[in-house]
């Protein structure tokens, strides 16, 4: 299993020190989250945070597209330093085109797709794909609860792609705590948004908590 840190949850008075502490805990990757107000009504993290973070951080950095026209985005994440990124299907008319474009500026291409969205928009895109993020939850805010619906989606992609013999992480987002990602895990996801409901809640410090989540998560599936 791998975690991916969504800084949107970080500390925004100390974000350059809850990256060194989850990068010296062994974090795998940064989940930054970018809104434009207009596909969500928030605002999250920005490209000047990515630089700094790319900065300071070799830990691969996964941005998460919410916005209207994601096709504007992919020249500025490229050039702050984002490694994966991922775009919203629902928002796009034409996919093929924006995944070879990012590609085509050395990132790896996620599509996202909503909890309503069917798994079956996926198909005939997903030998492009470099990687798939099921939203658990509707986009935007963090703090929201788990969509239980979104299960067997996880399921349906992962044999999709079985099917079609192809290699492809899925990515979840939002509410994942130990017990939604035991879940999602058991479901076929490989790569865990971690957000207020495990790395970043209140208790533990940020190292503890990482540790205690992947811990928990890789006893519930091997007890099962
Ligand atoms: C939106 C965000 C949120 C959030 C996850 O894409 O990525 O889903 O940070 O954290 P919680 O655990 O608060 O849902
Ligand atoms: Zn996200």
């Amino acid at each position: 299993m791998y975690v991916s840190a969504s800084l949107m949850c970080a500390d925004p008075l100390n974000i350059g020190k809850d990256v060194r502490e989850l990068d010296r805990a062994g974090i795998d990757f940064w989940h930054m989250d970018i809104m434009d107000g207009v596909y969500v009504p928030n605002l999250a993290l920005n490209f000047e945070t990515i630089k700094a973070v790319a900065a300071i951080s070799d830990v691969s950095i996964d941005a998460h597209l919410m916005v209207d026209c994601p096709e504007d985005y992919v020249e500025m994440c490229a050039s702050a330093g984002v490694n994966y990124l991922s775009f919203h299907i629902e928002q796009v008319q034409f996919p093929n085109r924006l995944i070879q474009r990012i590609k085509s500026l050395g990132m790896k291409a996620g599509v996202a797709i909503n909890p309503s969205t069917s798994p079956e928009s996926l198909r005939y895109i997903m030998d492009q794909l470099d990687y798939v993020l099921v939203m658990t939850v509707e986009p935007g805010f963090a703090g929201q609860k788990f969509i239980d619906s979104t299960l067997p989606k996880i399921t349906a992609i992962a044999n999709m792609a079985k099917e079609l013999e192809l290699t492809l992480p899925i990515q979840v987002d939002g509410n994942i705590n130990v017990e939604t990602a035991s879940k999602a895990l058991a479901a076929g996801a490989s790569i865990f948004v971690a957000g207020t409901s495990s790395v970043f809640k209140k208790g533990g410090t940020l190292g503890e908590n990482l540790q205690t989540f992947k811990a928990e998560v890789l006893a519930n599936t091997s007890a099962s």
